[in-house]
């Protein structure tokens, strides 16, 4: 395997630098100079591979893990930390890389590989190959989760309240190709389909590395993450273009909550608040300048995950005699980014009030444009918000369920708030039979039952009978269930 994939490395090398002179598809959400050639929307061919080659130097690359070395470490991670951790590749396809390099995710969490009703959040780093930073200090941060684990109170509470993905490289053959694309030279954080502009559109021609995490996105139901660069240093948050492709401030939805959540890096990072560049040391993408085809918009749009773009080393590819150093400066923030998502926001659970059961419904803030999807399993939903604030409706809804809505202040910490939907329609016993057949849990029961219809009659008998006494006691018990100690509302 290691021979094959080396030979695929050399052949690749060689057919690239035949046609070092395809145009580079554009710089970095991470550039120093966003208006300098480095711009791809300019089209400029001055980043052309051979330049790029020679930055990197063999003294720069000593000290940091090689591919392999990473793989290595993933694993002695597994086996060292296996009760709080899990180590994961895609489940059904194989996770490959251009080069066929097996992406591994750790998965860190009490009940690692368990779906609970609890918040997700992902890290991605070397999304550019030639920023390797993001890689060594999340192996620092699944070490530190796992040294820490209940002896300090942080690690504790990530540990045991929600679950950490971290995707140490979504690069690696960009990594050792010591450039900034993958090995087809197309620049990753440019490739995911876009809001504006329907280039990237068709899933097909997606670089397999940006096919992966679009699936694993569709598949795990992650409530924030970030992706780790290096070129500057600055929390990035969407969205990242303008319909125009001209250069200014431009708010999602949720702006205040990203603002909120960048500010929660950028606060505790050593010193990276005291940016001269940058305001607070937090940017709006599209204010510093636009992108099309990132990672981090498409997040939000298709995965209700909101991501940031953390720029956290001046230096691109610095001394690896650095990275315990940086590690430090990012440490805090790493964590409390982390932790916010237990910290601060709505979270709760929606069930359906005639038969006491979790639905995947959805919630939403009156006045911001978006939605956060409950989970299938728990019906729990992760909402963040930006403390401090009055929220006038917070509507929970659910197709076939009237909605129902509360309005909510919320202060420094993180609101319960869960939601009891009745059915719609006027025939209650419509609705119970459409209920019933809707739930996917009871689908082989329910084509059990069609092949013996008496039988069917007689349980649904039952069930109507048992509706109609225990609605009450169903709605004041739900109305007392808890499950977390966060302040508890219900509605
Ligand atoms: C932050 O600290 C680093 C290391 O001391 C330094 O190189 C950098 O210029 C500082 N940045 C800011 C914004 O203060
Ligand atoms: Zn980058």
């Amino acid at each position: 395997m290691a021979i094959s994939r080396l030979l695929l490395h050399f052949i690749l090398l060689l057919l690239l630098r035949a046609f070092a002179l395809l145009p580079t598809q554009a710089a970095a959400r991470s550039g120093h100079n966003p208006s300098g050639t480095d711009d791809g929307n300019h089209g400029s061919f001055s980043r052309n591979l051979l330049e790029d080659k020679p930055r990197i130097t063999e003294e720069m690359v000593h000290g940091y893990m090689s591919n392999s070395e990473l793989e290595i470490a993933v694993h002695t991670f597994g086996s060292r930390c296996p009760n709080i951790s899990r180590i994961y590749s895609s489940k059904f396809v194989y996770w490959r890389t251009v080069l066929l390099f097996l992406q591994w995710v750790i998965e860190i969490s009490d009940k690692p590989g368990k779906k609970e009703a609890e918040p997700a959040f992902k890290f991605i780093g070397n999304v550019h190959g030639d920023e390797p930073v993001g890689r060594e200090i999340l192996m620092h941060l699944a070490n530190w989760l796992c040294d820490n684990y209940l002896k300090d109170p942080l690690a504790t509470l990530i540990v045991e309240n929600m679950h950490l993905h971290i995707l140490p490289t979504m690069n690696p053959d960009g990594f050792a190709l010591r450039w900034r694309g993958n090995a087809n030279n197309v620049d990753l954080n440019r490739d995911f389909p876009d809001q504006f502009f329907s280039v990237n559109n068709d899933i097909n021609y997606r670089q397999p590395e940006t096919r992966a995490i679009m699936n694993w996105v569709k598949q795990e139901h992650f409530t924030a993450s970030a992706s780790l660069h290096g070129g500057a240093l600055v929390a990035n948050y969407p969205w990242d273009g303008t319909r125009d492709k001209s250069k200014y401030y431009y708010g999602c939805p949720d702006d205040k909550a990203f603002q909120y959540m960048a500010s929660v890096y950028s606060q505790s990072h050593y010193n990276m608040s005291l940016s001269k560049e940058f305001e607070g040391g937090i940017t709006n993408g599209a204010f510093w300048y636009p992108i099309y085809g990132g990672m981090q918009d498409w997040n939000y749009i298709h995965g209700g995950c909101f991501e940031l773009t953390l720029e956290i080393s001046d230096t691109k590819w610095p001394k690896a005699a650095e990275l315990p150093v940086i590690w430090e400066h990012n440490r805090m923030s790493m964590l409390k980014i982390v932790a916010s998502l237990i910290k601060s926001g709505i979270h709760g659970r929606i069930f359906a009030a005639n038969t006491g059961r979790p639905i995947p419904g959805s919630v939403m803030i009156k006045g911001i444009d978006s939605k956060v999807r409950a989970s299938n399993t728990y019906g729990d939903y992760h909402r963040m918000l930006a403390p401090g604030e009055k929220y006038e409706a917070v509507v929970a809804s659910m197709e076939g369920f009237r909605p129902k809505a509360t309005h909510i202040v919320l202060e420094q910490e993180a609101v319960s708030l869960d939601f009891i939907l009745d059915p719609d329609g006027a025939d209650g016993q419509m609705e119970l039979l459409r209920n019933d057949c809707g739930c996917r849990c009871d689908n082989e029961l329910f084509h059990v039952l069609e092949a013996h219809l008496w039988l069917y009659l007689l349980v649904m008998f039952v069930l109507l009978t048992f509706y109609l006494l225990f609605k009450r006691r169903t709605a004041s018990r739900l109305l007392t269930y808890r499950h977390s100690p966060r302040r508890p509302i219900a509605v």
